[in-house]
Order: C-alpha cells, then structure tokens, then sequence
C-alpha cells in the first residue's frame, strides 16, 4: 500500500490531522503540504488522501485566506486543495481517495470542504474509498478538539484496510 496525504492548513491543525491519518494508514505515506503536491498522481499510488480547513461552509479561495491574514494568521498557503485539484490531471488507472476537513466545535455550522473536495475529485476520476470524514477544532485558530488525532489515526487505519480489502 503506497498513499499519498495532501494536506492545507492555516493554523496546523489540519497538518495534524494529516500527519496523524498517515500514521494510521502506515507503510509507505508520503504527507505533502499543498503548495508542493504533484499535478499528477505518482504512478505507484494506491490511495490519495485530501485534507483542507472549512472555510465559509465550503473549501477555502484566495479571499477566506486573506479572511484569516486579517484574523492574524501568518502562514497563508499560496493555493488551497480547490486550486490543487482544478489543476490535477484524471489518472490513467484506479486510484482510490478518501477526503476530511476541519470545522470550529463552536458554533456548528453546516458545511464541509471534505464534501466538497470529494465531489470534485471524483469529477476528476478518482474512486471513493471512504465517506468524507470531520475533525474538530475549536475556535478558528485551535487547538484540536480532545481526542481528534487519535480518532484521525484510527480514521487512517480504516481507510488503508478498505483499499487493501483487508
Ligand atoms: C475565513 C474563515 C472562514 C471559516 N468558515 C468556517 C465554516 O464555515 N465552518 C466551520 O466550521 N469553520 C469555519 N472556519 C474555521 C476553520 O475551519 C478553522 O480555522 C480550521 O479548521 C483550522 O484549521 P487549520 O489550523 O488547519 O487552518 C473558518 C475560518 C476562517 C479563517
């Protein structure tokens, strides 16, 4: 099993949601930020893993970055997973992709990027492997809600099992 984890974040908690899913997933996975994910799938990937933060209910675009510059923020991607995945070329076989977002515990609002990501990926070619899944952080800068990296690796294991058909 080879997998590849892209991953956007504005704060790192959604880096560490990333790095705690590759833990999970095991074997050979590569975490990437997204300013540096390929344009096209590496041939030996089995499974891509997306990541992003949900910003106004959706993926974010360049004005919800500069939203959160103006809300302190210094590490401002220069392209989000939007932009990665309008740009990233259908693969020529099957590769299998499962997606996650961050959302603020308080107050709950609907919706995901993950969704979102999701749906365009599989514009784009890519098969399903898992539903798009949440992880919670609180405020908009964090810290992650309790728990949400252990259940981000158990979330991982799941995911590399269903591809491996294990
Ligand atoms: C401009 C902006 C819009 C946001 N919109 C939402 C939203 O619609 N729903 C939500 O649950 N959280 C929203 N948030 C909170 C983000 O999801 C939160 O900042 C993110 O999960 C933190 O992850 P990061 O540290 O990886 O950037 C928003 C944050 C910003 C800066």
């Amino acid at each position: 099993m080879r997998a590849l984890v892209v991953y956007e974040s504005i704060w790192g908690n959604t880096e560490a949601i990333a790095r705690a899913a590759a833990s999970g997933v095991g074997g050979e996975t590569e975490v990437v930020p997204v300013v540096d994910a390929p344009p096209v799938i590496p041939d030996d990937v089995d499974l891509l893993i997306v990541g992003g933060p949900t910003h106004a209910f959706s993926m974010t675009t360049p004005s919800t970055r500069e939203s959160a510059r103006q809300q302190g923020a210094t590490m401002i991607p220069a392209r989000g997973i939007r932009e990665w995945i309008l740009e990233l070329s259908p693969p020529s076989r099957a590769v299998r992709v499962a997606t996650f977002d961050t959302r603020t515990v308080s107050p709950r609002l609907p919706g995901s990027a993950a969704k979102k990501a999701m749906k365009r990926l599989v514009a784009r070619g890519l098969e399903p492997a898992a539903t798009p899944e949440t992880f919670g952080v609180h405020g908009y800068g964090g810290p992650l809600a309790g728990g949400e990296e252990n259940r981000a690796k158990e979330w991982g294991s799941k995911v590399a099992a269903a591809v491996a058909g294990r």
